[in-house]
């Protein structure tokens, strides 16, 4: 399922064009820019986001900062790969990508030219992972006993991954294939990236879906309104532990409780060979402010305390199969050798 009307990222005439998603679904408003500041600063404050697409994004900004014949400046070049790493710790992808451009930056000769090797290293990346989100999205037709009921977390769609999307990639190709009745979408507080914008994607796909808060989740499954649950990954350790969006674990507990299969989709560069269990992750803490103000109004006391951890780390275990371009994998995991 292509989609025309409307793109998260798109990089042409030198720069790099994204739309800017704390807008959506109200405002489809496009961002041009050659400036890698701009691009990181976007990543910060959630205008482009999802982990495998910021990975892509940080890809280009590194490239940018190189526009107009620079040289090859190792000191600038630390400069720029720590700005585009302080943005946001916890998706992998940010530094796995960061690593390659890293590589590749390294492989130059001084009379290289700087900006454009490193602009193909963008582009190559960026094609691998248009490649992923296909292949994932074909192989989770396998998880599809029947016509189903699907729910889903946060965004994982073409706003946060290249092209098709990783959960909700799968979801649109169920859904081609006739294997989808209804997606119960989570409205993810605190930014609620499923009631802003998967409800956005799934209304462009014509997909018939429904918006839930996300405490609401474990009454719909108690009903048995659900099949399955199928969510992303920002970081998924070798043991097949998984961090993803605040809500996604108590989700998981959820569909043990209740024995509903609980999948977890991601491109294989979503996982993070440097580490063994998911309590190595370093989460994001966001600020108080997303929690007691919507929209610039308060609605919570500004002077209490919050708590607002951004991503949660589901055990392996409450995991029933974990979707890569490559497999599907079983627990128990070990991604050691793949
Ligand atoms: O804070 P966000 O909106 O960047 O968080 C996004 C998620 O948690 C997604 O589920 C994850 O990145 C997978 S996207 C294909």
């Amino acid at each position: 399922m292509k989609n025309n009307s409307f793109y998260a990222i798109k990089f042409e005439q030198d720069s790099l064009s994204f739309i800017d998603q704390t807008k959506l679904p109200f405002e489809e408003n496009y961002i041009k820019t050659d400036s890698f500041e701009i691009i990181a600063d976007a990543i910060e404050k959630l205008k482009i986001r999802g982990a495998p697409l910021i990975g892509i994004a940080a890809a280009y900004a590194v490239a940018l900062a190189f526009k107009g014949n620079l040289k090859k400046s190792d000191e600038y070049f630390q400069q720029v790969i720590e700005r585009l790493q302080s943005t946001r710790p916890t998706a992998v992808n940010l530094f796995h990508t960061l690593n390659i451009m890293r590589d590749k930056f390294n492989s130059l000769s001084e009379d290289d030219d700087v900006y454009k090797e490193l602009l193909n290293k963008a582009i190559e990346i960026e094609k691998a992972e248009i490649f992923y989100s296909e292949k994932i999205a074909k192989l989770g037709l396998n998880i599809f006993q029947k016509k189903s009921n699907v729910l889903t977390h946060c965004n994982t769609g073409s706003l946060a991954a290249a092209d098709y999307g990783t959960a909700l990639g799968i979801i649109k190709k169920a859904f081609e294939h006739n294997l989808i009745n209804i997606v119960y979408v989570d409205e993810t507080r605190p930014l609620f990236q499923g009631l802003r914008l998967t409800a956005f994607e799934l209304e462009k796909y014509q997909i018939p879906f429904e918006v839930l808060t996300d405490s609401m989740a474990s009454s719909l499954i108690s009903h048995n309104k659900v099949d399955l649950v199928i969510v992303g990954a920002d970081r998924i350790a070798l043991n097949g532990d998984t961090a993803n969006k605040i809500g996604t674990l108590s989700l998981a507990i959820i569909c043990s409780y209740f024995n509903i299969p609980f999948y977890v989709a991601a491109p294989s560069s979503t996982i993070d060979k440097n580490i063994i269990s998911g309590s190595e992750i370093i989460i994001e803490h966001r600020g108080a402010k997303e929690i007691y103000s919507f929209q610039d109004k308060l609605i919570g006391k500004e002077s209490w305390n919050y708590y607002n951890p951004a991503f949660d780390v589901t055990p392996s275990h409450l995991i029933t199969g974990i979707i890569t371009e490559k497999n599907i994998y079983r627990f128990p995991y070990n991604f050691i050798n793949e």
